[in-house]
């Protein structure tokens, strides 16, 4: 398994697995575009399974870094590629793009009801830091979900 800087040639992919890992708000192909595009401030990293001709992408993740603060875009696994501990790998490395461009601390959003992700989080050393009430719509008559906002200190003071 790699993980690297994603590129253009990976956006298809990215957007097909994107479908998969969030059904009901998913990013279009489009969307991908325009992030990459926002390189340098932001970089997109792929998970890939050399082990799969030319290469399968399995997962990705997004970093905005501005000054001293960072912000996790997102962050997927394929379903089928869960519990192995890709997504800490895509976290790590997108903590060691963070620090080395200077960021102090990285920040990130998620669905309260997200058990699995922000367990992965407060693993990981975030810690909630805000609550946004409601934030999310939920699908039919469900009610809207809070979003958190966690934090995680990169450096010590
Ligand atoms: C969240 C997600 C990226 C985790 O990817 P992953 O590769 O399975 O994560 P890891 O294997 O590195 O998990 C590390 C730890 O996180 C926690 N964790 C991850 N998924 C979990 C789950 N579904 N339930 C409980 N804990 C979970 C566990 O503590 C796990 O450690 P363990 O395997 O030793 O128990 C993946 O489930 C996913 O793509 N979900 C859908 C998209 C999503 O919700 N993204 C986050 C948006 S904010």
């Amino acid at each position: 398994m790699t993980v690297r800087e994603a590129t253009w040639r990976d956006l298809a992919a990215m957007a097909r697995l994107e479908q998969r890992c969030f059904p009901h708000d998913a990013w279009s192909e489009e969307t991908f575009w325009a992030e990459l595009a926002q390189r340098p401030r932001r970089s997109y990293w792929v998970a890939v399974d050399d082990a799969r001709d030319g290469g399968e992408v399995v997962g990705y993740a997004g970093l905005d870094v501005a000054g001293d603060l960072a912000d996790v875009m997102t962050v997927a696994v394929d379903p089928r590629r869960r519990g192995s501990g890709l997504g800490t790998r895509l976290l790590e490395t997108m903590h060691g793009r963070a620090e080395g461009a200077g960021a102090r601390a990285v920040l990130l959003e998620v669905r309260a009801d997200n058990h699995g992700a922000r367990s992965l989080y407060a693993g990981l050393g975030y810690q909630v830091v805000r609550v946004r009430p409601g934030y999310y719509r939920s699908t039919g008559s469900a009610p809207p979900v809070d979003a958190l906002v966690m934090r995680k200190e990169l450096v010590g003071p």
